[in-house]
């Protein structure tokens, strides 16, 4: 079967900034792939290269589209990292989710019955549905991942990229988000994930790719958390420290 995500050579620049240095990665559909780095190693730029949003060289697929096209089809749900959403803006969590159905809607975006059942279903799936109707800055951190995660359930795209949905969350909520990432994967879905908790990989991910501005290692989770590879990206060894956050 032909991959979900296809990356090749990918490069990307920011003036004089090199971001992503020749970045090839492939995930087959319904697998979980980890993007593992330290901070500054191009993990959300290859997301944005995903989504067609930076302009790179190399080539990128997504379901057999560019990255642009598939989002446009939407084909990809994104969970932006939270440094780059704007909460003032004046949205409740139920509008946020419904966002994730635009894509489906006319040009006047009148949501159907099957746009409100998906909205409410994906707001019960993340434990969300006693706070749709706040907005979306007055909830905490972690709620917020939670709506963004939310918004793309109820796109029902093949594709999830999710941006740290583990920054910033409580155990807890950290362990309601791996269960329901587990279950997407288990319907089909194809999920890209970064994260810094390195603990959370071998039970989340099928496979990892760990980055800094290249590939530095790719594989099994086993493959690419092994010591010394980890002491090259992050220069601390796993058992010294088990967790980074950002
Ligand atoms: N808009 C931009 N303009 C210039 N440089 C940028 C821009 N966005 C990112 N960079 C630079 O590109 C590099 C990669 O950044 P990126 O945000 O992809 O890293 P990251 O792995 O997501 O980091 P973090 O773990 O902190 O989220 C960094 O050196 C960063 O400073
Ligand atoms: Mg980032």
């Amino acid at each position: 079967m032909s991959a979900a995500i296809e990356v090749e050579g990918a490069t990307v620049r920011y003036g004089d900034v090199l971001a992503l240095d020749e970045v090839s990665l492939t995930v087959a559909p319904g697998r979980v792939c980890g993007l593992l780095g330290t901070n500054g190693s191009g993990k959300s730029t290859l997301f944005k290269t995903l989504l067609g949003l930076v302009p790179a060289d190399g080539t990128v697929r997504i379901l057999g589209r560019t990255g642009a096209a598939a989002r446009k089809e939407g084909l990809i749900g994104y969970v932006p990292q939270s440094e780059q959403v704007d909460w003032a803006f004046p949205v409740r969590v139920r509008d946020v989710v419904m966002m994730g159905r635009y894509g489906r809607m006319g040009p006047r975006r009148r949501p159907r019955a099957a746009d409100r059942e998906a909205v409410g279903r994906a707001l019960e799936r993340t434990r969300l549905t006693d706070l749709a109707d706040r907005q979306i800055g007055a909830l905490s951190g972690g709620q917020r991942k939670r709506a963004f995660i939310a918004r793309a359930i109820a796109q029902e795209s093949a594709v999830l990229l999710l941006d740290e949905p583990f920054a910033g969350v409580d155990k807890r909520s950290e362990a309601t988000v791996t269960e329901l990432l587990l279950q997407l994967r288990g319907e089909g879905h194809t999920l890209l994930v970064s994260t810094h908790d390195l603990a959370q990989v071998p039970h989340l991910c099928d496979e990892a790719l760990l980055l800094q501005r290249r590939v530095l290692a790719r594989g099994t989770p086993e493959q690419v958390l092994r010591p010394q590879v980890l002491m090259e990206a992050f220069g601390v060894h796993p058992e010294e420290e088990a967790t980074w956050t950002s």
